[in-house]
């Protein structure tokens, strides 16, 4: 903790697609919320739209996904006074300064980006063009995530490991900037992985993805809820046989939950004692549901005022743009969009 500067600025993005569930909670959304309390940071969250159009094109599901991702944060206790919570669409400096660097950034840097080049491989593993499919948005994904990043000048970016990559890439077309217009304009992005985040299993096993669907939502009626928990996948043993806590999804999402180790080692001293897979999911479901009502009433209520959370982010977009229309201004005479007179 005490690594971090007085000047820390932490920023990330979050892409509006679909519900947010547990996996999104305790690896991104619970972690920011807690960094977001402290008093030497300086955080700015916000919805990552522009890049969801690059895949999704479909204007209500954008419209209902930001609603969601939005309430989800707010209900979750988001100080949207303490930290900047804003929608990216509402930064019209971000898109300019996208171009910018556009103007900074090799293609053949961008070549290597990874979402990139896994459209490309395959379409080549199916005969097919190589770019098919390939928007000029999908190509250049990591110059508008560069662009969001140095609008703010964050130095600390807390991202999934499959992001790094993009940090990276962040960080050499800032220098490319700052060497050719002769001056810090931006300070070196770093990428914050995971220090006090969990990837959780889904209810298949594997890692808990929309993509694989496989997920537990965070916020749903309370049955659904238990439902769910229902259908997390466990083996035959009946009650009575001693259990492997270790490669259990539900004794997993359970430590990702549990309040200290106290908890956890009582939790897993009831594997071994043989307790039977009814009983772990339904007091897994109980335990979940003590810690998720309160915010999941917040929910319910927060989606039901779009009017509130809508206020909420053109407040977070103001703030935003107190420093983002400044900082572009003297990016705009750095390049040389000076006034003639
Ligand atoms: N690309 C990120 C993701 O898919 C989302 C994102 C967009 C982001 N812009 C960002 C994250 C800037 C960190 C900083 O998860």
């Amino acid at each position: 903790m005490s690594m971090i500067s007085k000047q820390a600025k932490t920023l990330t993005g979050i892409k509006p697609t679909g519900t947010p569930h547990l996996g999104n909670y305790v690896g991104a959304i619970r972690p920011a919320i807690e960094e977001s309390r402290r008093d030497d940071i300086k955080s700015y969250y916000f919805l990552a739209d522009y890049h969801t159009i690059i895949g999704v094109w479909d204007p209500e599901l954008l419209q209902d996904s930001t609603r969601q991702v939005a309430a989800t944060w707010l209900a979750l206790g988001l100080d949207t006074d303490r930290s900047t919570f804003y929608r990216q669409s509402d930064i019209p400096e971000i898109p300019e300064l996208c171009w910018m660097l556009n103007c900074m950034a090799a293609k053949g840097l961008m070549n290597r980006a990874h979402a990139y080049k896994a459209s490309m491989d395959a379409n080549v593993a199916e005969g097919n063009d190589p770019d098919k499919g390939v928007t000029m948005g999908l190509f250049s994904y990591p110059v508008l995530m560069a662009a969001d990043i140095l609008m703010f000048n964050a130095n600390r970016v807390p991202v999934g490991r499959d992001q790094v990559q993009h940090i990276e890439m962040a960080r050499d077309i800032a220098s490319r900037f700052n060497h050719i217009y002769k001056g810090e304009h931006f300070v070196m992005p770093e990428a914050v992985v995971g220090e006090n985040s969990a990837v959780l299993s889904g209810l298949d096993g594997r890692k808990m993805s929309k993509s694989y669907g496989n997920v537990i939502p965070l916020f749903c009626p309370e049955k659904k809820f238990r439902k769910y928990i229902m259908k997390v996948v466990t083996n035959s043993l009946e009650p009575g046989e001693p259990k492997d806590p270790e490669n259990c999804s539900l004794f997993q999402i359970f430590s990702a939950f549990a309040k200290d180790e106290t908890e956890i080692a009582a939790k897993r001293k009831q594997y071994e004692d043989g307790a039977g897979w009814g009983v772990l999911k339904q007091e897994l479901f109980e335990y979940l549901n003590e810690e998720l009502k309160g915010p999941r009433e917040e929910y319910d209520r927060l989606i039901a005022d779009p009017a509130f959370i809508e206020a909420e982010l053109k407040k977070g977009a103001s703030k935003a743009r107190e420093e983002s229309v400044p900082f572009l201004q003297q990016l705009r005479e750095a390049v040389g969009f000076r006034s003639l007179a």
